[in-house]
């Protein structure tokens, strides 16, 4: 009856990672449905780039679009063009240097509380830390951005959805368990957050330089502005798609480094030259390739984002298969990562291998995806995980508890379970 989903539910990475043993297009059955896995890289490359056949949807997508609505990152192929002219704005490179100033002061406002000795949560901390930059960057003007409720209502809800997302079969998120009821509540304050914020900033009429300006004066080719429940669409998503993912990355950089001491050797000598006790700015990101490669080797190990799921919109023919409308096609960066003949000794973690490749074909590193879905936050996400890294090392040695090895949580993103570290101050 369940096909598949037991063996998923129990050990969901390495169920994907095996795949490729069974041929490039696996069939699975998840209960009721079918669904294919894209395993070879050509065919992820083909998917990725016919985005208009290989459109969102599919099992994962469905429980993802009870939040973000029809957001950018669920929207179907139809309105995605649209969105995305609209949307590209907020993130230009030359927006980059002022969010990474934001960035650093909310980064600041998370570490310099920390005390010598101190054990800490370190998911549960880096997840503080990237609510309070993706708030800041979002909403600057307002005081306390960075410690707006938000956080709360965010951790509730990306729960609910990670839950309904590995829950395949229909219908038990709306059973009313005091889960479900937490989810609901959480879904409306974070409603009600954006909601306030909206007529402030159009009450004030000012650009305040942050994502939320960017999408008030969006227009779109007729001059059409966002409606304000597009608005609350997309700032939910941003809110969900920028948290949690770099704090995903963020966490597992730190049980890393303290299994490999002689990279983090390397990394502490290239923060004490560059910046000498200070923390990270924007323009130091050239002068810290390694903390750079410590966070792209990351992204490869443990891609936040590890499985993605597509609706075929119209009949068509993939890796020799017929596949017909509406079939479910899944990938996964982690599966494709994890391969042998595309990354040697893939499960090492390895930074100097992007020196060797520092351009990998798409396709095969893919923790943002590719072609027009292409996560619309990479250089945001990547900005901000180096800045962190670099700030935190440059004055802390995180170590985590001896003897409780860090295990991934199974969950629709791939983050650590809880575990604790104690800090040590560097300088
Ligand atoms: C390390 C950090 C991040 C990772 C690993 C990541 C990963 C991804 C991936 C894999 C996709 C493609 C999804 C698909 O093809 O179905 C995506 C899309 C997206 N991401 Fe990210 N992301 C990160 C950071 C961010 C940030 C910081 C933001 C915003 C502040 C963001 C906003 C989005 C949006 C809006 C989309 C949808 C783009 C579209 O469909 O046009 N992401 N992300």
């Amino acid at each position: 009856m369940l096909g598949h989903v037991p063996a998923f539910v129990r050990r969901p990475y390495d169920f994907v990672a095996g795949l490729p043993a069974h041929g490039d297009l696996v069939r699975l059955r998840l209960g009721p449905l079918d669904a294919y896995v894209a395993c070879h890289p050509d065919l992820v490359r083909r998917m990725l780039t016919e985005h208009r056949v290989y459109d969102k949807g599919g099992l994962v997508l469905d429980k993802a679009r009870e939040v973000l609505g029809d957001g950018l990152a669920t929207c179907s192929a139809t309105t995605h063009h649209r969105q995305r002219r609209m949307l590209q704005p907020a993130f230009d490179r030359d927006r980059l240097p002022g969010y990474a100033a934001l960035m650093a002061e909310e980064i600041a406002g998370v570490t310099v509380p920390w005390r010598n000795g101190e054990v800490i949560d370190v998911p549960a901390a880096m997840y503080r830390l990237t609510t309070a930059v993706t708030a800041r960057c979002l909403f600057a003007a307002h005081e306390r951005a960075g410690s707006l409720p938000v956080h709360e209502s965010m951790d509730v809800v990306t729960r609910g959805v990670a839950r309904r997302v590995m829950m395949p079969l229909p219908g038990v998120g709306r059973i009313p368990t005091p889960g479900n009821r937490r989810y609901r509540r959480a879904r409306a304050d974070l409603a009600e957050i954006t909601r306030r914020l909206v007529a402030d900033y159009r009450a004030a009429g000012t650009d305040h330089h942050d994502l939320l300006s960017v999408l008030l004066a969006a227009r779109d080719e007729d001059g059409q502005a966002l409606s304000d429940a597009e608005i609350h669409d997309q700032v939910v998503t941003f809110l969900l798609a920028g948290m949690e993912t770099t704090a995903a990355a963020l966490s597992w950089v730190w049980p890393l480094l303290a299994a490999h001491p002689a990279i983090r050797d390397r990394l502490h000598s290239e923060l004490d030259t560059v910046l000498d006790g200070r923390p990270a700015r924007h323009e130091d990101l050239p002068a810290l390739p390694l903390a750079a490669r410590i966070v792209t080797e990351t992204l490869r190990l443990y891609p936040p984002v590890w499985l993605l799921s597509r609706t075929v919109a119209a009949d068509t023919e993939l890796g020799g298969h017929r596949i017909p409308a509406g079939t479910t096609i899944l990938f996964s960066p982690y599966l494709l990562h994890r391969r042998a003949d595309l990354f040697p000794a893939p499960d090492r973690f390895d930074p100097d291998r992007w020196l060797a490749t520092p351009r990998p074909t798409p396709g095969t590193y893919a923790p943002f995806g590719a072609g027009a879905r292409r996560c619309i936050g990479d250089a945001f996400g990547t900005t901000e995980a180096v800045l962190a890294v670099a700030t935190i090392a440059a004055h802390w040695t995180v170590t985590p508890t001896p003897g409780r090895p860090v295990r991934p949580r199974r969950s629709s993103s791939l983050s650590p379970r809880p575990f604790t570290a104690t800090l040590t101050r560097r300088r």
